[in-house]
C-alpha cells in the first residue's frame, strides 16, 4: 500500500464515520424535536381563496390609492401571469357619492385607474342607518352612482355595485322589504353594471333571511380580540358552509405582534369564515390609510 492509497483508505473511512454520524444526528434530531415544531416548517394550505375587500375610504389625494395599485403590480397578483386575487374595493367620496352629480377631480382622476383593472369589482358606499335613512334618499344616492359614466362621459368613472353600510342584525319585516328594494333598484340600474353587485354591513352575524337581499354580507367587522372571541365561541359555526361564498370579514386593531406565522394563521381563519376578507393592523382610522403589513396581508391572500 503506497502512501496515496493509505491516505485514500484513510480519507474513505473518514467520509463514512462522517455520514456515520450525520445519521446518528439525524436520528436523534427526529426524536427530540416534537413534530409540531417541524410541520410549521412545511408550507401548508392557506384553504379556500378569499377576495381582497378594501373599506377604501382613502381620499384620493395624488398617490394616496398607490399602494393598493402597486399592490396589485405585484407578480403574483398581475391577472396574466397567476390566478388573480380579485378585491373588491368601496369608494365613499363622502359619507355615499356626495351632494354633487361627480365627485372631485381627484376622484374623478382616480375611479377610472382602479376600474381599469379586472380584477378590481369598486362599489359605491351608501349609509342607511339601520334602514332608519329615508329611503328616498338613499334612492337618490344609488342613482348618484348609477348616473357617474354618463355624467362624467366616460364609462370607467363607474361602480360596479353598492355597498350598504348600517344594515340592521334583527329580523322584521319592514326592514326587510327596504332592504329588497334596494337590491333590486341596484340590479336595475344600467349604470352599475356588468355585476350590479350588493353588498350589506350589518358587522355581525345577522338574521340570516337578510342574505337572500344581498350578494355578499359583512358577518364580522371589529377588531382582533373580538374575532378571536366570536371563534371560540363558535358564532361563526352558525353560518352554513354553503353561505361563506356570500360573506365578508374585516378584523382591524390587529396587533402589532402578529406578523409572519401569526398573521397567516390569522389570514387562514378568516378566510375559511368568509369570502371576501380585509385585515388591517391601523386601530385608529383603520380604513383611512394601508397599515404597515398591507403588502404582507396580500401575499397571504395570494398564497
Ligand atoms: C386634490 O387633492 C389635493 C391634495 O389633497 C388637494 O390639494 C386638491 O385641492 C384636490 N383637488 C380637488 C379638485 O379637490
Ligand atoms: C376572480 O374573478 C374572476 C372574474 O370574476 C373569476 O373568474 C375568478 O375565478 C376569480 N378568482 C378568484 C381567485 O376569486
Ligand atoms: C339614525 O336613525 C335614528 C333613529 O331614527 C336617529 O335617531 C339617528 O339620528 C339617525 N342617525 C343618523 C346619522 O342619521
Ligand atoms: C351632470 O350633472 C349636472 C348636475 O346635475 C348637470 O347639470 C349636467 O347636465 C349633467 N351632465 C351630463 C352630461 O349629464
Amino acid at each position: 500500500m503506497n502512501s496515496q492509497k493509505l491516505a485514500n483508505s484513510r480519507f474513505l473511512q473518514s467520509k463514512r464515520s462522517c455520514l456515520l454520524a450525520f445519521i446518528v444526528l439525524v436520528l436523534i434530531l427526529a426524536i427530540i424535536i416534537p413534530p409540531a415544531v417541524v410541520v410549521p416548517l412545511r408550507k401548508k394550505s392557506m384553504g379556500p381563496k378569499s377576495k381582497v375587500f378594501v373599506p377604501l375610504y382613502v381620499y384620493p389625494a395624488p398617490g394616496a390609492w398607490a399602494p393598493l395599485e402597486n399592490v396589485r403590480g405585484a407578480e403574483h397578483c398581475r391577472v396574466a401571469t397567476h390566478p388573480s386575487v380579485n378585491f373588491t374595493v368601496v369608494v365613499n367620496p363622502g359619507n355615499g357619492p356626495g351632494p354633487d352629480a361627480l365627485p372631485d377631480a381627484n376622484y374623478t382622476r382616480e375611479i377610472p385607474r382602479l376600474a381599469s383593472y379586472n380584477n378590481v369589482r369598486l362599489l359605491g358606499y351608501v349609509p342607511v342607518n339601520y334602514t332608519n335613512r329615508d329611503i328616498g334618499l338613499v334612492r337618490r344616492d344609488i342613482e348618484t352612482y348609477a348616473k357617474w359614466p354618463v355624467n362624467g362621459s366616460s364609462p370607467d368613472l363607474a361602480v360596479q355595485g353598492i355597498f350598504f353600510d348600517e344594515t340592521p342584525q334583527e329580523y322584521d319585516d319592514r326592514a326587510f322589504g327596504y332592504l329588497q328594494e334596494l337590491r333590486d333598484l341596484v340590479k336595475g340600474s344600467s349604470g352599475l353594471g356588468p355585476d350590479n353587485y350588493v353588498f350589506q354591513n350589518p358587522g355581525v352575524v345577522s338574521d340570516t333571511r337578510y342574505l337572500s337581499t344581498a350578494d355578499s354580507t359583512v358577518v364580522f367587522e371589529a377588531t382582533y380580540d373580538t374575532f378571536q372571541e366570536r371563534r371560540k365561541a363558535k358564532v361563526f359555526k352558525t353560518l352554513s358552509e354553503d353561505d361563506r361564498e356570500q360573506l365578508c370579514a374585516v378584523i382591524h386593531s390587529v396587533p402589532d405582534s402578529i406578523q409572519g406565522s401569526k398573521l397567516r394563521s390569522l389570514v387562514k381563519k378568516a378566510r375559511k369564515v368568509a369570502e371576501e376578507v380585509y385585515v388591517t393592523h391601523l386601530r385608529v382610522d383603520y380604513y383611512a390609510g394601508f397599515g404597515h403589513s398591507w403588502g404582507d396581508f396580500v401575499d397571504l391572500m395570494a398564497a
